[in-house]
């Protein structure tokens, strides 16, 4: 018998070493170059970023945003069209996710008794968040660039005007003082992970919005959305403090920081922004192939705090689907399935696909059985246990999909261990799903379930680190292979560890050339079906090496049988038996690190060109754990990647590719 594809395919290249210089390294025979740095121009009119917090605030929206994290690369043929084989020319689609404030302004935030002074300063911060939407080309020498003067190119950002669809538009959980009827919004913020769709759009996912907002006194808030802020951690002065912003110069801009204060203040919810945080949480669609389109919050997809949302298998006559994770810790994982079944004529029809099938369909999320198997629960008001739920009362069938969090509560789904990306194995519908890490208080040992199994010590630089801190990857199988069964078989394909830790941690078996700890991005080459790219958002193993990107070419749910795993804590100790994957290296599945960024970083985001030739990858927040109080002493920076000499350091996406020409990581 032929083995099956995966087992053919082979990684083809040396893997690198772990590492703590501020430095991007890569196997022998491959490039990374810098594409698309922080403050970048891309417009035509705008001046080339100096990078020493004196850049105009009002050409930040014609720039790259900061924290560069998940992406698409959208091909385009020579009419502007989309077209996903395209190998040398297309749009690169990224999310920008947050901000390292230390080192946009001259030096760092200025704040005064508690509150932003400068304006500039503020209106910098609202355009360096969401979206950017950038054309990229090879040129006849192999090397890649982005044009500066593409129509093509724009940025969503905070003050983006955007609509809600779905089912939770114009209803009366999303008036505020902008819009009334609950239609209009303005901005994406904390896009973390992404997604696409079969007809050419791009899916960005809302993280960690509930920061953003002020609310340090819940009074005039009525019961339920008292509860809602709670479940979903609406509290404090808003983490950059926009919503007390002083110095408006008009009431427009008045109206930009009074958004992010969802405090009561007037009469009744359409006075003021009491239920802004409803209008953040969403994966929103985008059409890059439209500058002018309005970016639609898909409700139907369910508020939580989105990482991303990886398009399932897609097939003629079947619904479509998307897998989504929800980063906390103990959320949980989702699911949506489109009413609507797929028709291949819809390829190409922008948003009004978008209309067709993300506004209607069910929304699931998952529950680990100890045995292997795992049901997909519907989140509906149908439901008994959700409509008699004892912990929060819903108001209406809309209020399921604004309090997703609540549903899922009231059906007993299963907490996870942060749930970050998810992505399809295209050779065999296998999803895969990265759970990054969890603590001593989330994950204790008499805690584990099968499904998040470890609970140990990982000590750092002599000091405990309890619970889960090196995270794991689960994979499942819907039944069937079909994407809307609500059974489901999974096993861990991966446990994250240092090489050197015990058998009993590292459990997975992994050595010099592939331990990693806390996978983030995780995501299934299209030119190379088979394999598989993993990043890295550590804070447990940063005393020995910086963030990587590993390549894998795994088995399949099932691989591997059940095994013990001895959890102990002083007095707490339990056995939990789980279900393993294939160690790296048995029966043909393979790891090996392929890059180590810079110092500080995160690596996160990654596409390819449609010929697999170049591979685009994220380098987030290099330098982020410099002191604020080090702006004035660059020698003192953590990093001053990608620039160098004295440099602040900025976030920035690389080309890789192979000198030799050929595809990437085989
Ligand atoms: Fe923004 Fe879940 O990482
Ligand atoms: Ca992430
Ligand atoms: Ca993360
Ligand atoms: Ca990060």
């Amino acid at each position: 018998d032929a083995p099956p594809p995966s087992r053919r395919l082979q990684l083809g290249f040396s893997p690198v070493a772990k590492g703590l210089a501020d430095v991007v390294v890569v196997p022998a025979g491959y490039s990374a170059r810098v594409l698309l740095r922080l403050g970048d121009p891309i417009a035509a009119d705008v001046p080339a970023y100096r990078n020493d917090g004196s850049d105009d605030p009002a050409t930040y929206d014609r720039r790259a945003g900061d924290h560069h994290d998940g992406m698409t690369w959208f091909g385009m043929d020579a009419q502007g069209r989309w077209s996903p084989q395209a190998p040398a020319r297309g749009l690169l689609v990224q999310n920008h996710e947050a901000i390292t404030p230390v080192f946009l302004h001259p030096e760092g935030q200025t704040v005064e008794d508690g509150a932003r002074t400068v304006p500039g300063e503020v209106l910098r911060e609202f355009y360096l968040h969401g979206v950017s939407i950038v054309e990229t080309a090879r040129a006849e020498n192999g090397g890649w660039s982005y044009a500066q003067d593409s129509r093509f190119n724009r940025r969503v950002h905070t003050l983006t005007p955007m609509e809600l669809s779905g089912p939770v538009r114009g209803s009366a959980h999303v008036a505020t003082r902008h819009d009334p009827t609950g239609v209009r919004v303005r901005g994406t913020l904390n896009n973390c992970a992404n997604g696409s769709t079969p007809w050419g759009t791009y899916l960005t996912c809302e993280e960690n919005w509930a920061g953003y907002f002020r609310l340090t006194s819940a009074q005039g808030l009525d019961a339920r959305t008292r509860a809602n802020y709670q479940r979903y951690g609406v509290s404090g002065a808003g983490r950059e403090l926009w919503a007390t912003t002083q110095g408006a110069a008009s009431a427009a801009e008045q109206d930009s920081y009074d958004r992010w204060n969802a405090e009561a203040r007037g009469a009744g919810a359409a006075d003021d922004y009491r239920l802004g945080p409803n209008t953040y949480g969403w994966v929103v669609e985008i059409d890059p192939f439209d500058p002018t389109s309005t970016p639609r919050k898909r409700t139907a997809l369910g508020r939580f705090g989105h990482e991303g949302a990886a398009l399932g298998p897609v097939q003629a006559g079947r619904p479509l689907v998307w897998y989504m994770g929800d980063d906390a810790r103990n959320e949980y994982v989702y699911k949506f399935v489109s009413d609507a079944i797929w028709d291949p004529a819809d390829q190409g029809r922008g948003m009004a696909a978008g209309d067709k099938y993300l506004d209607r369909g069910r929304l699931y999320v998952a529950r680990f059985h100890e045995d292997g198997s795992g049901e997909w629960l519907q989140l509906t008001l149908a439901q008994p246990a959700i409509r008699g739920y004892a912990g929060y009362a819903f108001a209406d069938e809309a209020d399921v999909y604004l309090n997703a969090r609540h549903a899922a509560d009231a059906l007993g789904a299963t907490r996870m261990d942060r749930p970050e990306w998810t992505s399809i194995n295209p050779l065999n519908g296998d999803v895969y799903l990265t759970l990054t890490n969890n603590n001593a208080a989330g994950r204790p040992p008499t805690r584990t379930d099968a499904a998040n199994p470890r609970s140990y010590n990982d000590p750092k630089n002599g000091k405990d680190q309890k619970g889960n801190p090196n995270g794991h990857v689960v994979r499942f199988a819907d039944a069937g292979r079909d994407p809307a069964a609500t059974r489901f078989t999974w096993d861990v394909y991966l446990f994250g560890a240092r090489a050197t830790a015990p058998a009993d941690v590292n459990l997975s078996g992994l050595t010099a050339d592939n331990d990693f700890s806390s996978p983030d991005g995780l995501w299934f080459s299209q030119a190379t079906p088979g394999l598989l790219w993993l990043e890295t958002d550590d804070g447990a193993y940063t005393d020995v090496t910086n963030c990587m990107l590993l390549a894998a070419i795994p088995g399949q749910v099932g691989d591997g049988g059940p095994r013990t795993v001895n959890n102990q804590d002083g007095a707490q100790t339990r056995q939990q038996a789980t279900f393993v994957g294939a160690r790296p290296g048995e029966q043909g599945t393979q790891l090996a690190r392929f890059l180590v960024g810079p110092r500080g970083c995160e690596i996160t985001g990654i596409a390819e060109s449609g010929d697999g030739r170049a591979l685009f990858v994220n380098v987030q927040h290099p330098g982020e754990d410099t002191a604020a109080a080090d702006i004035g002493a660059p020698a003192r920076f953590q990093s001053h990647w990608p620039d160098g000499g004295q440099a602040r350091p900025r976030s920035a996406t690389l080309v890789i590719t192979r000198d030799d020409g050929g595809v990437i990581g085989i």
